[in-house]
């Protein structure tokens, strides 16, 4: 019977479109699932929407639609986003679908007849981004301490999960366990939780009266489930608890990933229901940290997202996996920054591997008329001791990608495709060429061609286009073998023509994406003072003016940006703006609008923008109203 593997990423909320928080997540799962798919396991990879709440609800009201119609919507978008990216799930779960509702309902009757939830009196100051209570110790200034809006004191009747009949229990869990969350870091945090504190039970339920967004309690119809205890669930209603075969076949061998935004709801909450409701915990926790821009949490009120599209669409897919994969240590923080993406595609991707497979197959044309050639076993050109190496690469690779180590594990590859090139170079196949030692240059090459071939086929779950490509071009496939096979060096066939893969990895100019980099300027659009105010000379030095918008035009390859020409009284000038998607092009001909004539000039998509135009975004939405001016203030007016 085949080993199995079953991977999920948190569901992620429908309030907010995917950035690449979400996206590394999601690609990562998709990574692992690969990867013990080309080991030889059976392996399932779910992930999904989290729907209900206050959050959505709050959300689908501001942008004045259903809950149900803007879940549907935004969850349409992950989806989707994930489709465009290449992401093979085996399964989406949405917390609205009929299958999820009747799991929760199932596991909830199944809690509370254990007597493990009771009805009881609850007071504290609420907040809705983070969906829950703080405490007057926690709150900051009577605010929030992550988003700093101010609280409200609610006192309601709810219902309370017994979470703290299940704190000693799994102290010793995690002990027997010690890998039950890893990085270890997390694991430390969950049991400073646990050990410092008792575990206050669990607020499961939420009034009707006041919000009616969530699946209602099957022993109280006046009220709905906290979407905490909603949407954890969702990893075993996919698989179809209690009877799916699914659920017998893959929860044994779950592997949850997550950031360490929710490590709590995932150490503390989801192993205490499991506990209660009598089903086995889950196998591991992994945690990864946070991507950060400029040493900033990426966050929507921070206006710094970067969405996932822009960059595949930008730099292409592999290399943005690539990118992800190798940069962030896992457990650790990773800094996002394009030009760290712009060095990986330059170094790693274009110089090391993308060109040894091209010098390679340039030397199979020039020299074999592009037939493999046989290996020589009276000149081996130290083939053992590349055999020998490539086992340990390999190796080392499949370790730690098995552990979510995959930065470690790429590097282990990288040095061994370096040390090829050097191999090239120490070798001097064009001199042995013009030498005719064909024998030996048939074996260099032939050593060559099967080391590419098993790195290709051990590259294929984090470069799935480009290994494809490769392996597609030496006449082979990607089908699971196991590690023996792969590193054997006995892989290939005499005398297969191969094809040109072409140039797998273009290189770029630092430059260009140095300025183009959105996240850097979002970033510079959200600096202030540290204590953030400025003082009015830092304000005078702003040259705000009045435009007229003369054109806009959309620009090619991008769904975002408009390209606009402007009078700003001082001169006609081009503006790119990030507009594109709420606004036609045709409709702002003629419009008055306000713009910021001394900005440092950007280069963005290969246009110069001189300025910037000023536009209002609600917190609640990504939507930004350009501000109007009245048609009888003339051009070039100044603000202030
Ligand atoms: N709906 C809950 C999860 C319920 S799971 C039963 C939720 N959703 S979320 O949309 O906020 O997604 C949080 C997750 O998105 C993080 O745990 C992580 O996987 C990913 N990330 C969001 N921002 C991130 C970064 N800046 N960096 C890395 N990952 C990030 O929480």
């Amino acid at each position: 019977m085949k080993e199995r593997f079953y991977v999920t990423t948190p569901i992620y909320y429908v309030n907010a479109e995917p950035h690449i928080g979400h996206a590394y997540t999601t690609i990562l799962a998709d990574f692992m699932s690969r990867f013990y798919g080309m080991l030889g396991y059976d392996s399932y990879f779910l992930t999904g929407t989290d729907e209900h709440g206050d959050k959505i609800n709050q959300a689908a009201r501001t942008h004045g639609t259903t809950p149900q119609e803007y879940a549907d919507r935004i969850s349409g978008i992950f989806r989707q986003t994930w489709t465009d990216l290449g992401i093979r799930f085996n399964d989406f779960i949405r917390t609205t679908e009929k299958r999820h509702v009747a799991v929760v309902q199932a596991l909830l009757q199944r809690v509370y007849d254990k007597g493990d939830i009771y009805f009881g009196s609850y007071g504290g100051f609420y907040c809705v981004g983070c969906e829950r209570f703080f405490t007057e110790k926690e709150m900051v200034d009577g605010a929030c301490p992550d988003h700093g809006t101010k609280l409200d004191y609610i006192e309601e009747k709810n219902y309370f999960f017994k979470m703290s009949r299940y704190q000693d229990w799994l102290i010793g869990h995690i002990e027997k366990h010690p890998d039950f969350i890893r990085p270890e870091r997390y694991r430390n945090e969950v049991t400073a939780l646990l050990k410092s504190e008792s575990l206050e039970d669990l607020c499961i339920s939420r009034p009707k009266s006041r919000l009616q967004w969530g699946i209602t309690l099957p022993f109280d119809e006046n009220y709905v489930t906290y979407v905490w205890f909603d949407a954890l669930i969702n990893y075993i209603s996919a698989l179809g608890y209690p009877d799916g075969e699914k659920f017998t076949k893959y929860w044994p061998v779950v592997e949850h990933i997550i950031a360490k935004d929710i490590v709590k709801p995932h150490g503390i909450f989801w192993p205490t229901m499991l506990k209660s409701a009598g089903i086995e915990p889950y196998r591991h926790l992994n945690v990864h940290g946070y991507w950060n821009m400029q040493n900033a949490k990426m966050s929507k009120s921070l206006g710094n997202v970067v969405t996932p599209a822009d960059l595949v669409a930008r730099y292409g897919n592999d290399q943005i996996r690539y990118f992800f994969l190798r940069e962030m240590n896992f457990g650790h923080d990773a800094k996002f920054s394009e030009e760290i993406i712009v060095d990986r595609i330059n170094f790693d991707l274009a110089n090391d591997w993308g060109n040894l497979v091209n010098r390679l197959c340039n030397m199979v044309f020039k020299y074999f008329g592009g037939a493999i050639p046989p290996f020589d076993p009276a000149e081996p050109a130290d083939r053992d001791d590349l055999t020998v190496r490539f086992r340990k690469a390999a190796q080392d690779y499949i370790g730690h990608a098995k552990n979510f180590q995959t930065s470690i594990g790429l590097e282990k590859l990288w040095e061994y495709i370096r040390y090829l090139n050097k191999y090239i170079d120490s070798n001097r196949p064009w001199q042995l060429a013009k030498e005719k030692n064909t024998a030996r240059l048939s074996s260099i090459i032939r050593n060559l061609l099967e080391a590419v071939y098993g790195i290709a086929v051990l590259l294929s779950p984090a470069l799935v286009g480009s290994s494809e490509a490769v392996l597609r071009a030496l006449g082979t496939d990607t089908k699971p073998r196991d590690m023996e096979t792969i590193t054997a060096f006995t892989n290939l066939d005499d005398g297969q023509k191969i094809t040109d893969p072409g140039i797998l990895f273009p290189r770029l100019e630092r430059g260009v994406a140095e300025n183009d980099d959105p996240a850097a300027k979002k970033e510079e659009k959200t600096m202030a003072s540290p204590e953030g105010v400025v003082d009015i000379s830092e304000f005078a030095k702003i040259d705000i003016r009045v435009a007229k918008i003369l054109t806009a035009a959309r620009i090619d390859g991008s769904d975002k940006l408009l390209e606009l020409k402007v009078d700003s009284g001082l001169d006609e000038r081009t503006i790119i703006a990030g507009i594109a998607a709420w606004y036609a092009p045709e409709a702002l001909v003629g419009k008055k609008i306000l713009l910021v004539a001394n900005l440092k000039p950007a280069t963005i998509f290969k246009r110069t923008s001189n300025g910037m135009l000023m536009a209002a975004t609600h917190a609640a939405s990504d939507r930004p109203i350009l501000i109007e001016i009245d048609d009888s203030i003339p051009a070039g007016s100044k603000l202030g």
